[in-house]
């Protein structure tokens, strides 16, 4: 299959219920492929491992969407999007990254295990009951979406009484995260982010008449300049601190929803890990990187570069664009062995699901080696 129309294929709605086929077929062309003028694909896995850690690589910034997406600035969803740490490149990217890396302080991460635990748990009783007489229970509806809205939720200080108002407004959002928007999802997406700044405009007002010992309180401390890095001088600009709340609440809960919601399909699939899992464990961290890597919930990412480069033996042009498949990179044969085989007892996997292989994660455009503390 020709390269774009491989890619044509991903990206239509049948092309995406199965796309490992499709990956299969691009990476018989090659690790790195071209699929247009200055536009590529990775399959491989150390390439796109490079390229994601390459300072000649960055993600597409105002002036380029300026070029390729006109009119974005009049979307509240790609302006708050845009203004945030997914989207933005350093030095921009790093100071906010540095703000929240400091936020996220090793006191307020041990307490979330409690957090998600209890969670958990109460969830799980609720599955329980409500399927005690033998009814059918949604384990999306009940575990799959619940556990990280509500974890998110807690890490950021928002009420439990408002937790249901984010699924809309989140999933309406996620459309903007797509590779491509038509104009009636960017419609939903604009809504979804204009609730979510209101409400979290209201929530930053309250925790800075009332600081709370949330992860809000200390990026409204980080705008105000007088939190954990005023030392520093590094701040957050108003806009950067919505847009990086709002990624927060968006990046976190889909992702993990679907981490969720695949890896039961895969494990009901394979009762032998199912039975390791329930034995011990122990066994999960090496479980859960496994699905990772087997079914990755983010497909794909994309990169701008900035600068000639050559990876997998093909010459990338300065400002080509270049889209990374993580799904594809994940089940590359030559760093993991029968790849389309979930194997959880699999030794050293190390899957680019989160973007690349550091860890912890190397800042986008800086040295590999140069990495600091991800959130
Ligand atoms: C299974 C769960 C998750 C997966 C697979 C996942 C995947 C990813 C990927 C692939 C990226 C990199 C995008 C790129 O560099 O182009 C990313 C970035 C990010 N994720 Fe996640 N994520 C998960 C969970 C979370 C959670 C729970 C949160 C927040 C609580 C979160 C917050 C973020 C943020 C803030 C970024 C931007 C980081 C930066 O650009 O410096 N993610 N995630």
């Amino acid at each position: 299959m020709d390269p774009a129309d491989a890619l044509e294929l991903l990206m239509s709605p049948a092309g995406r219920v199965d796309p490992y086929p499709t990956y299969e077929q691009l990476r018989a062309h090659g690790p790195v492929v071209s699929a247009g003028p200055a536009f590529y694909l990775v399959t491989g896995y150390a390439e796109a491992d490079a390229i994601l850690r390459d300072a000649r690589f960055g993600v597409m910034d105002d002036d380029l969407r300026d070029q390729f997406l006109p009119g974005w600035r009049e979307s509240p969803a790609a302006l708050s999007i845009s203004r945030s740490m997914l989207r933005t490149n350093p030095p921009d990217h790093s100071r906010m990254r540095r703000l929240a890396a400091g936020a996220f302080t090793p006191r307020r991460i041990a307490a979330m295990r409690d957090v998600v635990l209890a969670q958990a748990d109460e969830l799980i009783d609720g599955m329980l009951a409500r399927g005690r007489d033998g009814a059918v229970v949604d384990f999306q509806a009940e575990f799959g979406y619940p556990l990280p809205v509500g974890v998110i939720c807690a890490l950021l200080g928002v009420p439990a009484a408002d937790r249901p108002l984010f699924r809309r407004w989140a999933t309406d959002l996620t459309g903007i995260l797509e590779p491509e928007t038509t104009p009636e999802e960017l419609a939903v997406a604009d809504r979804g982010a204009t609730e979510l700044r209101d409400y979290f405009a209201e929530l930053v007002a309250a925790r800075r008449r009332a600081p709370a010992g949330d992860l809000t309180t200390a990026l409204v401390q980080a705008h105000d300049g007088d939190g954990h890095n005023s030392a520093s001088g590094e701040r957050l600009s108003g806009d950067e601190l919505l847009a990086n709340l709002i990624v927060l609440l968006v990046a976190g809960f889909e992702t993990t929803t679907n981490l969720l919601g695949n890896g039961l399909v895969v494990l009901l699939d394979h009762p032998r890990a199912a039975a390791a899992l329930r034995d011990d464990p122990e066994f999960a961290p090496g479980c859960v990187e496994e699905l990772l890597r087997y079914d990755s919930p983010v497909q794909l990412t994309s990169r701008m570069s900035t600068a000639p480069a050559r990876h997998g033996d093909v010459d990338l042009p300065a400002g080509s664009w270049t889209i990374v498949l993580l799904g594809a990179a994940n089940r590359d044969p030559r760093r993991y062995p029968e790849p389309e085989r979930f194997d959880p007892w699999r030794p050293q996997v190390h899957p680019l699901s989160f973007g690349d292989d550091a860890s912890p994660v190397t800042d986008r455009g800086t040295p590999a080696g140069t990495a600091r503390a991800t959130p």
